[in-house]
């Protein structure tokens, strides 16, 4: 698969012979991680990750993926809308722009860019004098998380190959959630006939423009704002994609009912059994109350085991099909 930057789960949906190749990519790089490293791989190419948000697992893994592939970290701010010129309102036009004049070929550049704001990351990709550009969690109610989806649809297929018209239930914040958004793009491209269930408090509900994505391709979907048909949605569901209740979105009303959202559509102890067998749990993370401890243990829980090792097989293929042509 031939890519300038890795922006939107919709460069894999148009693709998806592109896809299975990049997922064959993806699995190749289980050798390497497995035999520790190869530094010859993406030797003189060059990272700079810029995370203006918070980031525990994208933040790790890209360094991880980076070493793993001998790629250079010539930058890395885990706090860029602080401690970089962000924060003396530097624009997106100029920043790429700047990173890129420090190597005498910006090609061999890969910039993670973690962003509040999803056309600041358009942005970067626009005036990129040839840098190339991965969505590392980008934008809120309108952006994307592409690596991550590419991660959790490798999961599904991984964990659970022979699943045909998959049921998934995006659970939580659906409304401020970008990994839900982009999942929402991938996964009926990849699952012939799925149906997706968005379950959420009604003021969370799924964004307008993803459904209407949905209905415009044909693709399945139902919505529930009703904590009391939980147990229906869980009793149907192939996979349970739960996501947090994203707290620092919140406003008014919506921010003094935090708590309360939290546990409406909680798993937990008392209905984790309604969950099929062959179910598979998935949370991009972090999590807070909506999942209780007791999930953590279930065999069908996959969010701190191969959910995160496919995350980190994807971003080494990301940063191997960005950078390997121009190193
Ligand atoms: N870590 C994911 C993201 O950055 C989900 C979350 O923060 O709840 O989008
Ligand atoms: N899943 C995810 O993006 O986690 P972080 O926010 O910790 O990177």
């Amino acid at each position: 698969m031939e890519l300038a930057h890795i922006l939107e789960s919709q460069q894999f949906a148009a693709d998806l012979d592109g896809l299975d190749d990049f997922y064959r990519l993806a699995i190749d790089m289980e050798h390497i991680f497995e035999s520790g490293g190869d530094p010859s791989i993406l030797k003189g190419a060059h990272a700079v990750n810029l995370f203006s948000q918070p980031s525990t697992r994208t933040h790790a893994s890209f360094r991880w993926a980076q070493y793993y592939l001998g790629v250079n970290i010539a930058f890395d701010s885990e706090n860029a809308k602080d401690f970089s010129s962000e924060s003396k309102g530097e624009v997106p036009r100029h920043t790429v722009r700047v990173h890129s004049q420090y190597c005498h070929d910006p090609r061999k550049i890969v910039i993670v860019l973690r962003h509040g704001n999803f056309k600041a990351m358009q942005e970067f990709a626009q005036y990129s004098p040839g840098a190339h550009i991965i969505n590392a969690g980008c934008g809120k109610s309108d952006g994307q998380h592409v690596t991550q989806t590419l991660g959790d649809v490798l999961t599904i297929r991984r964990e659970r190959p022979g699943l045909k018209r998959p049921v998934i239930a995006m659970v939580g914040d659906l409304r401020n959630g970008r990994t839900v958004r982009s999942l929402s793009y991938l996964a009926p491209r990849v699952f012939p006939e799925t149906k997706i269930i968005f379950a959420s408090p009604i003021t969370l509900a799924m964004m307008p423009d993803i459904k209407e994505y949905l209905s415009r391709h044909g693709f399945v979907y139902e919505e529930t704002f009703e904590p009391k048909d939980f147990p229906e949605v869980l009793r149907q569901a192939d996979v349970v994609y739960m996501t947090r209740i994203q707290r620092e979105d919140l406003a008014g009303s919506d921010l003094d009912r935090f708590e309360e959202y939290q546990l409406a559509f909680q798993l937990n102890a008392g209905n984790l059994d309604g969950i099929k067998e062959t179910g598979l749990i998935m949370h991009p993370l972090p999590s807070n109350k909506e999942l209780a401890p007791e999930v953590d243990d279930d065999p069908r829980a996959v969010y701190l085991t191969s959910q995160l090792h496919n995350n980190l097989l994807v971003r080494m293929a990301g940063l191997h099909t960005l950078l390997k042509p121009h190193c």
